[in-house]
């Protein structure tokens, strides 16, 4: 999905906004950010547990690396207790020269979530307009992302719109041998999320 400006989504709003605060990610926070990129990952049914397992050292790699280097940045909702409740991730995906644009990547938002108990009161919405707010600032002209079907609304709702991308999966995902597969999505055409 890329923002165009165009409100979509519920307008209503039953329930009084959680008063947090957003704040840059940083190395210290990988803890947390891991805790978040699993829930998001359980909660899509993603990949089966021990795949996950496996999963987890490659992030934390991949984080500290990306995060050093520049090309990821993120931010963490706190709590008035000082408790991260929700957050997201924005990457900056290699892209081949364009003729429109000078960048040669592209920020790839992700990992968006917010605590189950926490939802429905504006968090992941004020994470997305702050990841976006940085995308804005450094020049990028647009931002992608794959939703989820909770994630939607709220994309939707700051402007993002549907694309004209398409895939065609040319190999299923590796199922464990360990897992009945229960909750792993398997061959299941999927983004980053
Ligand atoms: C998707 C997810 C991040 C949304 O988090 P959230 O904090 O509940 O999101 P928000 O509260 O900003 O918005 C959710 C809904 O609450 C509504 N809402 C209620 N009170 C609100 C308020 N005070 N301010 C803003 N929105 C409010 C919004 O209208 C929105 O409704 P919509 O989805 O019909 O548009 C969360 O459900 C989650 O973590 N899901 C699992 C992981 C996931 O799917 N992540 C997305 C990856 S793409």
């Amino acid at each position: 999905m890329v923002p165009t400006g165009k409100k979509g989504g519920s307008p209503s709003r039953p329930r009084p906004r959680l008063p947090v605060t957003v704040r840059p990610v940083r190395a210290s926070d990988l803890d947390e950010v891991v805790r978040q990129r699993l829930a998001v990952l359980r909660d899509m049914r993603y990949a089966s547990a021990p795949a996950l397992r496996r999963y987890v050292p490659r992030f934390r790699r991949w984080f500290r690396r990306e995060l050093g280097a520049g090309r990821l940045w993120g931010v963490l909702a706190e709590s008035a207790e000082g408790r991260a409740v929700g957050g997201g991730l924005v990457w900056l995906q290699p892209r081949p020269p364009s003729p429109r644009f000078p960048q040669q990547v592209g920020p790839y938002l992700f990992s968006v979530f917010t605590d189950p108990d926490r939802r429905g009161r504006g968090v992941a919405t004020r994470v997305v307009r702050a990841l976006v707010k940085t995308a804005r600032e450094r020049g990028y002209p647009r931002i992608e992302l794959h939703a989820t079907e909770s994630g939607r609304g709220v994309y939707e709702r700051l402007g993002f719109a549907a694309t004209t991308q398409m895939r065609l999966t040319l190999r299923p995902a590796r199922r464990s041998r360990r897992s009945s597969g229960a909750g792993a999505s398997g061959g299941r055409s999927r983004g980053l999320s």
